[in-house]
């Protein structure tokens, strides 16, 4: 096993929840970024949004890729190097891999450990693939190991992870992309599509609390590991779809007035003041693949399901000119 998988640590810097609480309570409108909610709780209580009923992406995804694996293969070819940035525990990526038959399997994830644990699963489920697993923050550099073998190159990035990107920083990922693929690269990706307020209002608000929960957590995770004197329980979770900016946006909002102190800083929250916490854009087909397209993709094919609630593209990197 030792010889299918090897490890490529980068090292990525822990981000600075203190600087980030500091930097976005300072401001008129205050936000920290939705990255700080994934620690060990965070990421449990993210697992369980997944199988709320109410927060329809992760299965209405999983059903369309076991749909479409053989479509999806016949288009791609086998035999790519497959990459998959925030791979996490894999599990999507397992519904493809028989059909697609990566020669490597490059996942990439921030956390060592969780990397570490989840390669050595998918090595003893599926011995004949090599994979080389990644520790970077690929939201700042793609580094595809250099001993993979040549060879053309697919990367997969399931789960809408796009929308919390607002628009520049999505078109500078997807170039990022672009740079990771070189020569008939191929990016299959899904992404959550513009629909019923209603339904995307729902998706952000399930009846068991665990989005609102989820939500809360980074303001747990600021009094434990910051040790400021913030009480979570004066604020509540809100999330709504904002019809003209395209997105759902989480808040924290302030029920009552009040103060906290945090290392010599103090901050005051007005009642009803919210802070922001994430944005989650929704795209119409054309729209992505417009985005796409100025970042230097071509679409080959995207499927919609029939509830029009997720869509899935397979895109070709353009040649640089
Ligand atoms: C990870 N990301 C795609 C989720 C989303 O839908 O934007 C995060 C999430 N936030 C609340 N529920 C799920």
């Amino acid at each position: 096993m030792t010889e299918q998988v090897t490890f490529h640590d980068h090292k990525p810097a822990a981000s600075s929840l203190y600087d980030a609480v500091v930097n976005g309570l300072s401001r008129v409108d205050k936000s920290i970024p939705p990255k700080f909610f994934y620690d060990k709780r965070g990421s449990e209580l993210f697992e369980r949004i997944c199988e709320q009923p109410e927060y329809y992406l992760p299965s209405v995804e999983r059903r369309m890729l076991s749909q479409l694996t053989q479509e999806i293969a016949a288009l791609t070819g086998r035999g790519r190097i497959l990459i998959e940035p925030g791979a996490g525990s894999a599990a999507k990526v397992r519904l493809l891999l028989d059909e697609l038959r990566p020669v490597a399997f490059v996942p990439m994830d921030i956390s060592f450990d969780y990397l570490k644990s989840s390669a050595m699963d998918l090595a003893r489920e599926y011995p004949w693939l090599k994979i080389h697993a990644t520790c970077v923050d690929y939201t700042h550099s793609m580094p595809v190991p250099e001993e993979i073998p040549d060879g053309p190159r697919l990367l997969f990035f399931p789960g809408s992870s796009l929308g919390n990107f607002d628009r520049d920083e999505a078109g500078a990922f997807l170039r990022m992309v672009h740079g990771a693929l070189g020569d008939d690269g191929m990016l299959l990706i899904g992404v959550d599509t513009k629909k019923s307020e209603s339904l995307l209002n729902a998706a952000y608000n399930d009846a068991a609390g665990l989005t609102a929960k989820f939500n809360l957590n980074l303001l747990h995770r600021v009094r434990q590991e910051l040790n400021a004197d913030l009480d979570p329980d004066l604020f509540e979770h809100r999330a709504f779809y904002n019809t003209e900016a395209g997105r759902i946006e989480m808040h924290l909002v302030s029920t009552h007035r009040h103060r906290f102190r945090l290392n010599g800083h103090s901050f005051e929250f007005e009642a009803g003041e919210r802070l922001h916490t994430e944005n989650s854009y929704k795209y119409v087909p054309q729209e992505f693949i417009d985005l796409a397209s100025e970042s230097g993709f071509s679409e080959l094919r995207h499927w919609v399901d029939d509830g029009g609630l997720f869509a899935i593209y397979l895109l070709t990197a353009d040649r640089r000119g």
